[in-house]
């Protein structure tokens, strides 16, 4: 079916928002503020979100894990009318690391129809394991580490003791480490940013063959989302942090062992996910700003026509402006 002028315009809707979030945002870098940056990165982009020709509800919004501020789930967005669409949303992927005023934070916003996105309710960890599009089909999160890396090996062409795997930097992840280890593959330790983390896969510069450990649902869907868009894969498990954790999961209908595919994180390949660099990343450069205006770099990628753009772009000060105060112009 012959898509419409307004569907193929959402993807730069799409960037729009995720720059305003990132030119809001960019100003908070290392002030040691994270709610600051969080809810001027949020303002900016519920702004032009709310401009779209659309209705928007967000199926995957922030909060809950650490209260931060919000586009809150349930929360519906956009002008009103078709498409009717969800939204899965992190303002800032890498809230630490842009307070603390370390690199790969990044403005992340993605799109699909309705009902098509994956709702892990008030669960806020999943185990993961993403690859880049030449490994899609050859992983499954349930086997043992050393078989998904000599999966991995084959089809990337390299020894298992040549793949890089990116892993969260966390107590919780001392064991798997250790499991890598013993396989004889290099590690990538990150601060935060696993969907940054799960994008490098798709980029065979990056050197990154595959992201494994326990990181954020929200996140988890996102990247889901990136993957459906640019190609590549991610599988993912509920991870619960405690018994009670595991009762009211069980409670409310969850399955903390079914393995979530990519057809669960987000089931249609109508997908759109675009993101901003907030700080210096080596996905994306961070915001640079300058007396008149400031630079920003994007990425958008569609699942429909498998269309990846980056996008770089400059700002009057003017728009900043209007960004951080909401006005209307
Ligand atoms: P936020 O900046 O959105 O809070 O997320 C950063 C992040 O590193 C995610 O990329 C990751 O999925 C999650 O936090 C991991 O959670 P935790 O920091 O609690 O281990």
């Amino acid at each position: 079916m012959a898509e419409t002028k307004s569907e193929r315009s959402l993807a730069m809707d799409l960037v729009r928002a995720t720059e305003a979030g990132a030119l809001g945002a960019g100003r908070f870098m290392g002030r040691g503020d994270k709610e600051g940056g969080d809810q001027a990165a949020v303002d900016g982009m519920r702004y032009m979100l709310n401009r779209i020709k659309m209705t928007g509800v967000v199926v995957i919004g922030e909060g809950e894990k650490d209260e931060a501020p919000m586009l809150f789930n349930g929360e519906v967005l956009g002008t009103g009318g078709h498409p009717e669409l969800d939204i899965a949303v992190d303002p800032i992927d890498g809230t630490r690391p842009l307070a603390e005023g370390r690199p790969n934070s990044i403005a992340t916003l993605s799109i699909a129809p309705r009902g098509t996105m994956y709702d892990p309710g008030p669960f806020v960890y999943m185990h993961k394991i993403a690859v880049g599009p030449l490994c899609k089909g050859v992983v499954d999160i349930e086997k043992p580490v050393i078989d998904n890396l000599k999966a991995i090996a084959i089809q990337v062409d390299k020894k298992v003791e040549d793949l890089t795997v990116v892993i969260l930097d966390r107590e919780r992840h001392l064991d798997l480490i250790a499991e890598i280890r013993a396989c004889g593959s290099r590690i990538r330790l990150i601060h935060d940013g696993d969907v940054a983390g799960a994008l490098m896969t798709t980029q065979p510069e990056s050197g990154i063959d595959v992201l494994l450990g326990i990181g954020g649902t929200p996140e988890g869907v996102l990247a889901a989302c990136a993957l459906r868009a640019v190609g590549g894969e991610i599988q993912g498990k509920l991870y619960a942090r405690n018994d009670d954790e595991l009762q009211r999961g069980n409670e409310m209908g969850y399955d903390f062992d079914k393995i979530l595919t990519m057809d669960d994180l987000v089931s249609s390949n109508d997908v759109i996910f675009a993101a901003t660099g907030i700080t210096d990343g080596e996905f994306l450069r961070g915001v640079q700003y300058f007396g008149d205006g400031a630079h920003t770099e994007s990425f958008v990628a569609r699942g429909k026509t498998g269309t990846i753009r980056q996008i770089q772009a400059t700002h009057s000060l003017d728009k900043i402006r209007m960004i951080n105060s909401n006005e209307e112009n």
